[in-house]
């Protein structure tokens, strides 16, 4: 869910709605608004997404007031509708709370005041949130007293943000796990569950840690633990450019992201390769001589991260000879995972705020495993909660379906891999500083491949009616071929599926029927070129059971030709290194289908980009 508070002299509605606008990516099934005004409290709220909402705020306009707060959800607790909306008041309609996350004793904390007498409204764990307030605000007279009285009482994952009337320049937060930032301006604060809310206003920005509560005044901003003693804050400075966060003349935000690719691959290497060809990773705050120790790798991660993960496990394993596994975090700390000292866990995440992944590396530093976080986020949680973080440099990524972030998260995979070899040595020295010059030339590649996308667009609007797609790929083109499926999935809402095209023998191979699309990505016929005659093998069987086969292939690659019904050009790259470009005309055949089936591609339903709860 995307959280927004502000106080201030502004008009509170003008930016708390500008605010939810930049977080709408974080869930759309529901939003609303409160602000308090003329010694009130007035709110509205709609089901579905924020137009909704703007349309209500036009036929029922809101006093104005400059203290408000704002939500937009993702549905947990009671389906999207307008009555579990956020935010919710108490019943004398004093208080009003918006939330992310899930308070899981609730159903006890919800009998108890009914007990009391109160009258609930909704199904939502929050509303639970917003009577406790009310009651407590009733002895205390103190707002961010009352949360933090609350707080000590609830279970779970949390962000709250709350506003009284009866403290009319107030917003008081609460955070256990999910996300919030503070912003601070000149007599005026925000409360967001990302800075791209308020990045339009204040570049200045307080991290809250865990168990914190923070009252916003328009001249400043206290923070306390849940126990009431002062705490520690660092502030910092938010460097994302605005504008990156606007759609720039695109129709989406997901093809400017795409189109950006080459920029984000350059930006996450610069300053990483030194003029002498070797890696400098600084800011990989794990020594030499601890890398040296490592004797595992596991890497945690979740959706489109995970795939990124499964590809640098060939990397790491080839270029280091260090066993890795990857694992789905949302898997990894149930089932007793082998830890120790020796361990590097790499947790992969875009936003930094997925509440597996955070889970997955909370788990492994208990076991005393050094966690290194690969993430886009600057002061997300698992960066800070890791040993050392290698942060990519995509900028905003605001489609719910990630591009940017993922050939992002390849790269600084690549380098982490490249430097481990380098750190520890290995006898593919030679092998690791060419891929080192290859790597710093590779944007240049993912542009040329965004060059020649139009046949994938068409194919793509030709496939419009189909029910079903599969994928197929082997070495590093398998994960790719998941992502394809992935990205297929959660756009276009078509049955999707990535399969390791040896395996398909075993089984898929009974899904293959009349002109059934089925993609194939093909292996470069140089270095590992048995994997590419494999290749060619398994297209031929599929084509000779009615597929209708599109093969992504490099430049030259002449076997392919006879048995591509559709032949997708990439270009020449060593092979550890070709996810980078044979991802990109798949999420552009994914877009274009998404399009052309009438689907919203920059929010799918039912997805969110940052999903903080388990
Ligand atoms: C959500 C998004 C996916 C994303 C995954 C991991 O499920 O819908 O697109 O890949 O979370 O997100 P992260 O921010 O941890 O990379």
């Amino acid at each position: 869910c995307g959280i927004v508070g502000y106080v201030g002299s502004q008009s509170a509605l003008d930016v708390v709605m500008a605010g939810l606008k930049r977080l709408e990516y974080r869930g759309y099934d529901s939003a609303g608004v409160a602000v308090l005004a003329d010694g009130g409290l007035a709110a509205a709220k709609r089901a579905g997404k924020l137009v909704n909402l703007e349309k209500e705020l036009v036929d029922r306009p809101l006093p104005s007031g400059s203290t408000g707060i704002g939500h937009t959800r993702w549905a947990t607790h009671g389906g999207p509708t307008d009555a579990n909306a956020h935010p919710h008041l108490d019943n004398a309609g004093r208080v009003a709370v918006v939330h992310n996350g899930i308070i899981e004793n609730f159903a006890l904390l919800r009998a108890e005041l009914a007990e009391r007498g109160h009258d609930l409204a909704s199904e939502t764990d929050t509303e639970v949130v917003s009577h406790l307030l009310a009651e407590e605000f009733s002895s205390c007279a103190d707002l961010a007293e009352a949360m933090r009285l609350v707080c000590r009482r609830l279970e779970g994952a949390f962000t709250l943000v709350a506003v009284h009337a009866d403290e009319p320049d107030v917003v008081v937060g609460a955070r256990r796990n999910s996300p919030l930032v503070v912003g601070v301006g000149e007599g005026e604060a925000f409360l967001a569950s990302d800075v791209a809310a308020f990045i339009a206003h204040t570049r200045s920005a307080l991290e809250l840690g865990q168990d914190q509560v923070v009252e916003l005044r328009r001249d400043g901003v206290t923070v306390t633990g849940f126990d009431g003693s002062a705490a520690e804050v660092r502030s910092y400075h938010v460097d994302w450019d605005a504008s990156a966060a606007e759609k720039g003349g695109y129709d989406y935000f997901m093809l400017k992201e795409i189109a950006e690719q080459p920029k984000a691959v350059a930006d996450t290497l610069l300053g990483r390769i030194d003029v002498s060809g070797d890696l400098t990773l600084d800011e990989v705050r794990i020594s030499a001589s601890e890398l040296r120790e490592v004797d595992k790798v596991v890497i945690v991660a979740c959706g489109t991260a995970f795939h990124a993960g499964l590809i640098a496990k060939y990397a790491i394993e080839h270029w280091t000879r260090i066993p890795c596994e990857v694992e789905l975090a949302s898997e990894f700390r149930y089932r007793d995972p082998i830890l120790d000292a020796r361990s590097l866990v790499i947790a992969i995440s875009q936003s930094g705020e997925t509440m597996d992944t955070l889970m997955a590396l909370r788990h492994a530093r208990e076991q005393g495993s050094k966690v290194l976080a690969i993430c886009n986020t600057n002061g997300s949680t698992i960066p800070r909660e890791s040993d050392a973080v290698l942060y990519t440099h995509a900028g905003p990524e605001v489609a719910v379906a990630s591009t940017k972030a993922f050939l992002t998260q390849l790269v600084a995979c690549y380098l982490v891999a490249l430097y481990l070899g380098q750190v520890r040595g290995t006898k593919w020295g030679d092998e690791i500083r060419a891929v080192i010059r290859d790597l710093a030339e590779i944007s240049g590649e993912v542009e040329r491949v965004l060059e020649t996308m139009e046949p994938v667009r068409a194919l793509a609007r030709s496939l419009a009616d189909k029910n079903t797609v599969l994928f197929l790929g082997r070495h590093v083109g398998y994960p790719v071929a998941l992502e394809g499926a992935l990205k297929l999935k959660e756009l276009a809402y078509m049955h999707a599926e990535g399969f390791a095209a040896g395996e398909l023998k075993h089984g898929p191979i009974a899904l293959i029927e009349d002109d059934l699309p089925v993609v194939v990505v093909v292996p470069s016929p140089r270095g590992r070129s048995v994997l590419h005659d494999k290749i060619v093998s398994n297209i031929q069987e599929i084509r000779a059971r009615g597929a209708r086969t599109i093969v992504i292939a490099e430049e030259g690659d002449e076997a392919v030709v006879p048995y591509a019904d559709h032949l997708i050009r990439i270009p020449v790259t060593p092979t550890l290194l070709q996810p980078l470009v044979a991802t990109v005309p798949l999420q552009v055949f994914a877009c274009e289908l998404a399009t052309a089936r009438g689907n919203e591609v920059d929010q799918p339903r039912n997805l969110a980009k940052s999903v903080t709860v388990e």
